[in-house]
């Protein structure tokens, strides 16, 4: 076997090192050895965006970008989207294995007894004004659920820690749905904690106005599978934000309201907003060479499309692209599929999308359906933080469970003044 070892050399100073490898990677501490004078700080890695920064160690999610592989502990998530359910994915995300029928029973009680909410929030929850972003009110929501719950504080007890995970996986769908009803001015409907999950979602919500509070099977099925799929993605931006916060043992719920706000930008979980926002402006096929024009002058982005790692295509973009159909059996079509559809076409066939690697994401079909299902544009986040809130829950107990991890604490490359004097006010030009 070849030496699992990386040397370099320092041609500022000739200096020679040789540094262990394992995971195809080096520990970014050993470069500190590397200086150019003996009482320099040592060598760092500059890597804005954490673009080929390893920050842990991870038996959770698996991708691989250039062959467009997605698999949760291990799962192909094609199967699980087709096979699981969210709540089976949520316990496999957390605890390593698919549970047997009694586990998942268990689990499925704990979770919708942890759906009603503590009328405190509930009162909170009003206090928001009419046209409030709902993200803005679930991110204050579940930063306030930790003064309601201070035992969460205890983030390396077993126990404690999944009571947590109950209480929010239960919890959200309730806050998101009652923020809903608020801003229409209609009374809370409480959760029917016999109902199945997704299900019990889209009754308290009724996005489709149905006077029978029936909910249909296919769009239930729909929202299931599209939670599924958004149920982890590994190191992205609102997990990295919700380990960084969760590295100062911050309680969980603190955590995960950060990892929220780092959702709700455009750039991530915010782009199913976007995109139809985009869709809705471009508003006629005829329309769309021009869109695309901006986005090469970059006077634009091309929402819903791009993606850190996927360079070849993203899997979940291919199953949503299916349930967009099966949903408009049901709900009748969303006229913006046929410019989704065509701007998809167009844009794959250019040579700037094409050279860039620049293919749908997840985020490019899932607003549509989200539409055609009743939910206001506002909204979409929201329904992405509740499909990633198992994701974000699994990467909290690893990290809580990691004897590796230390305290999120960055470097940085100082380039601002050198020392220099306080000038008083009347001095200064
Ligand atoms: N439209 C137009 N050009 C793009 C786009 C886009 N959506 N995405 C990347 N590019 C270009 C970019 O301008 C750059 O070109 P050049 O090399 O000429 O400067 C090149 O492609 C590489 O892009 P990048 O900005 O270095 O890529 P990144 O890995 O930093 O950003 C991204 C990834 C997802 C933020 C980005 O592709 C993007 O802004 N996409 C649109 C927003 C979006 O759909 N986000 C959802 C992501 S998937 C769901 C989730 O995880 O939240």
């Amino acid at each position: 076997m070849s030496k699992q070892t990386l040397t370099i050399t320092d041609n500022r100073t000739g200096e020679t090192i040789e540094v262990p490898i394992g995971h195809d990677t080096i520990k970014a501490l050993d470069l500190r050895q590397l200086k150019a004078q003996p009482d320099d700080f040592g060598m760092m890695a500059y890597d804005p965006g954490y673009t080929n920064t390893a920050s842990c160690k991870s038996r959770i999610t698996y991708v691989d970008g250039d062959r467009g592989i997605l698999r949760y502990r291990g799962y192909p998530i094609e199967q699980l989207a087709q096979e699981s359910a969210f709540l089976e994915a949520a316990y496999l995300l957390i605890f390593g294995e698919l549970p047997s029928a009694d586990e998942l029973a268990h689990w499925n009680e704990r979770i919708m007894r942890h759906t009603h909410i503590h009328e405190n929030l509930a009162d909170l929850l009003k206090t928001f004004r009419h046209d409030a972003h709902p993200m803005g009110i679930l991110i204050s929501a579940i930063a306030a659920m930790s003064t309601l719950h201070p035992e969460a504080k205890q983030v390396h007890d077993n126990q404690r820690r999944l009571q947590q995970i109950w209480r929010i996986l239960g919890a959200l769908p309730t806050v998101a749905a009652f923020s809903y009803q608020n801003r229409l001015g209609r009374p809370y409907t409480h959760p029917h904690s016999a109902l199945g999950y997704i299900d019990n979602f889209l009754y308290m919500m009724n996005p489709m106005n149905q006077d029978d509070g029936e909910v249909d099977p296919v769009l239930a099925r729909a929202l299931d599978a599209l939670f599924i799929l958004h149920a982890d993605h590994e190191q992205n931006c609102s997990t990295s934000a919700l380990r960084n916060i969760a590295s100062s043992d911050a309680d969980p719920y603190s955590s995960i309201a950060g990892a929220a706000a780092a959702l709700y930008g455009p750039l991530h979980g915010g782009a199913n907003e976007a995109v139809l926002r985009m869709l809705t402006a471009i508003g006629d096929v005829k329309k769309i060479p021009a869109y695309l024009n901006k986005v090469k002058n970059r006077e634009a982005r091309l929402m819903g499309f791009g993606h850190r790692v996927y360079k070849n295509y993203d899997p979940r973009a291919q199953i949503i692209k299916k349930i967009a159909y099966d949903v408009f059996e049901v709900t009748g079509g969303n006229p913006l599929i046929d410019i989704a559809v065509e701007l998809e076409r167009i844009a794959l066939d250019d040579e700037y999308f094409a050279s860039r690697r620049l293919y749908p994401n997840v985020d490019f079909y899932s607003g549509i359906i989200y539409q055609a299902m009743g939910f206001p544009v506002d909204m979409f986040p929201v329904l992405f933080v509740l499909g990633r809130a198992p994701g974000w829950l699994a990467q909290w107990v690893e990290l809580a469970t990691d004897p590796e991890q230390r305290i999120a604490r960055p470097r940085q490359i100082y380039l601002g003044e050198d020392e220099r004097s306080y000038v008083p006010l009347a001095e200064r030009a």
